[in-house]
């Protein structure tokens, strides 16, 4: 949601935080700011409606000397974007700051009790009173005065505080939002998540739920809210801070798309062996796996695409009733939930409320719950039984791309080997799908390079005033996900829809201007998709398909075809996926958007 830098040690800590802020602002760009402690002992904030690059111009280059400081970049939740919500805030000494990502839930409540003891509380912003807060317990040791501000607060946080007469010391707590503490030799860092802080150091440690850490140049130390001593193990960041720049593309998300038959190919690192299927994460639940009669998916956004394809090869593979739900409804009308359910939970970034809160749900219901996540360290790791990760390397550009391919095999891999575990699928079976998963990185290779034309495509399609996306089975979730890319970038209207329920009502939005996009691989649905294809057709609506390569018979019935080459059908939606991505990326160029950071989007969602 917001994101969060801490420096302290011998740089300089000004562009330390520019620099994190930087790689942190796929995490919201509705303002940003640092403070620091300067070298002659002020307090120093520079914060600024808009994206790092307004901070930057109003700190023109040249952010005061200072070895330690702490950084934003926030998605308003309270309080409009503006100048005065920014963060960091400050209390009423202005010794104190703060920077914080999360919602107090309590804060109208203790805004009032604060203004009433006498505190001016200058910003509409549920941060604010955590600066006071600590002001009104500060005895000279920061970290007991922010341990003391905690245990008055309700809600999620994660947040860094400083004070300019501690002039080496931050002290970071998390409670249901990321923070890590980033270890270097003789500087400490910390931040929502690695990408901020893996150019100086890949050693990290996850905070749990909970946790202050009070850090000095070289030095952390980490209690409870109590004070009680904790010990954290240090982990290694497995890539480079190189993997999360642009290299040489222009946008991120190109870049990440391009990146696809690379994730792909290690999402399947040590799980596809020889001519079977081994996920190891699996081996501490095996007893429990082998009683499940039946499977619940929670997830949000592309995670929920993902998760229709999972749900539906679990039911047909496994021979239990499996279904999807978004994770924000999960809770509202939960499923019967026991001890023999399976909840999968799939979520890239690993921190998205909703889906903790429902994977929390099942699990104190008594199911087996088990992660899906790209985030190693990540809240829903802590809720789950089981966490199997989906080694795409880090997804900076707001619109999910590679992640997605990414969740829908490693759910493929997942429903294979509960299946053979069951004896529900034979070793023929599963040989077979080992022969086409091997083959499936060239071919979204392929699916790129063939894809070319969708520049081209996105130039005469620039002028629709929205588009209607069609599937049927496994060309349904790619359906939804082709215009959710659509709708997350180009700021037109697409919707997607199970193919055959467009003769129930959304047929009457076609026409010239609304063209139809029809997921048409080749499946044992095809027939049928054609016959939804030819409605669309028939009302004068330019018709895109996304076809099996060597389909002769659809270049006749469409307008432009983009091509993909042939799979097995539950493998089709990760193919599928790409041109419509290609196609969606080229009409934000086109229409002149933002496309790394589309307005009002954020790319990790830890609010409800
Ligand atoms: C779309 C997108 C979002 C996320 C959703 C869930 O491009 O990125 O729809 O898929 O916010 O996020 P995670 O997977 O992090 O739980």
């Amino acid at each position: 949601m917001c994101g969060i830098v801490g420096y302290t040690g011998l740089r300089q800590a000004g562009p330390v935080l520019l620099d994190g802020l930087r790689r942190l602002e796929y995490r919201g760009y509705d303002s940003a700011g640092i403070a620091l402690v300067t070298d002659d002992g002020d307090l120093f904030v520079e914060k600024r409606a808009g994206k790092v690059a307004n901070l930057e111009d109003a700190l023109a280059g040249d952010p005061p000397s200072a070895g330690i400081g702490l950084g934003h970049t926030r998605w308003a939740t309270h309080g409009r974007p503006s100048d005065l919500n920014a963060h960091p805030h400050s209390d009423c000494t202005g010794r104190i700051t703060v920077v914080h990502n999360g919602i107090v839930e309590n804060f109208r409540e203790l805004r009032g009790e604060l203004a009433a003891h006498g505190h001016s509380l200058k910003s509409e912003t549920d941060t604010e009173v955590v600066a006071h807060l600590v002001e009104d317990a500060y005895k000279g040791d920061l970290a007991d005065a922010v341990r003391a501000a905690l245990r008055r607060l309700e809600g999620a946080y994660a947040l860094v505080v400083m004070h300019r007469d501690e002039p080496e010391r931050l002290v970071g707590a998390r409670f249901n939002a990321p923070l890590i503490v980033g270890v270097g030799d003789g500087e400490s860092f910390l931040a929502s998540d690695a990408a901020a802080i893996v150019a100086y150091t890949k050693k990290v440690i996850f905070l749990a739920d909970g946790d202050v850490a009070d850090l000095l140049p070289g030095k952390v130390t980490i209690t409870d809210r109590d004070g009680n001593a904790i010990q954290r193990v240090i982990d290694i960041i497995p890539w480079s801070a190189e993997a999360a720049e642009k290299g040489g593309y222009p946008h991120f998300m190109l870049k990440e798309i391009h990146e696809q038959p690379t994730a792909l190919t290690s999402a399947m690192a040590g799980r596809v062996r020889g001519e079977t299927i081994c996920l190891e994460e699996l081996d501490p639940i095996r007893e429990r796996l082998a009683d499940i009669d039946r499977v619940e998916m929670i997830a949000c956004g592309t995670a929920y695409f993902a998760s229709l394809v999972g749900s539906s090869l679990m039911q047909d593979w496994l021979g239990v009733s499996a279904r999807s739900t978004v994770a924000s409804e999960f809770r509202y009308s939960p499923p019967p939930i026991d001890a023999r359910t399976l909840v999968v939970a799939v979520t890239q970034s690993g921190e998205t409320a909703d889906t903790i809160a429902a994977a929390r749900l099942a699990g104190d219901r008594g199911a087996l719950v088990v992660a899906v996540t790209n985030t190693v360290g990540s809240a829903i790791t802590r809720e789950a039984h089981a966490s199997v990760f989906l080694q795409a390397g880090p997804e900076v550009a707001v619109a999910a791309t590679k992640t997605f391919v990414a969740q829908v095999l490693t759910l493929v891999l997942l429903t294979a080997e509960v299946s053979r575990q069951l004896g529900r699928r034979t070793l023929e079976q599963e040989h077979e799908l080992v022969k086409e998963l091997r083959l499936l990185p060239a071919k979204a290779a392929r699916a790129i390079e063939l894809s070319s034309v969708a520049e081209e495509m996105a130039t005469r399609y620039a002028d629709a005033v929205g588009f209607m996306y069609i599937g049927r089975a496994f060309g349904y979730p790619a359906a939804l996900e082709g215009a959710l890319k659509i709708k997350e970038i180009s700021y037109l209207h697409a919707e997607g829809y199970a193919a055959g329920e467009l003769k129930h009502g959304p047929i009457s939005l076609l026409d010239a201007d609304v063209p139809l996009v029809a997921v048409a691989t080749r499946s044992v649905v095809y027939e049928k998709l054609i016959s939804n294809l030819m409605e669309g057709q028939a009302r004068d609506a330019r018709v895109i398909a996304v076809a099996t390569e060597g389909d002769e018979n659809i270049a006749k019935l469409a307008t432009d075809v983009l091509w993909v080459p042939d799979t097995a059908e539950p493998l089709s939606p990760i193919l599928a996926v790409i041109p419509l991505q290609l196609f969606a990326y080229h009409m934000a160029v086109a229409r002149g958007r933002d496309v790394d950071q589309p307005r009002n989007l954020a790319k990790s969602v830890t609010v409800e």
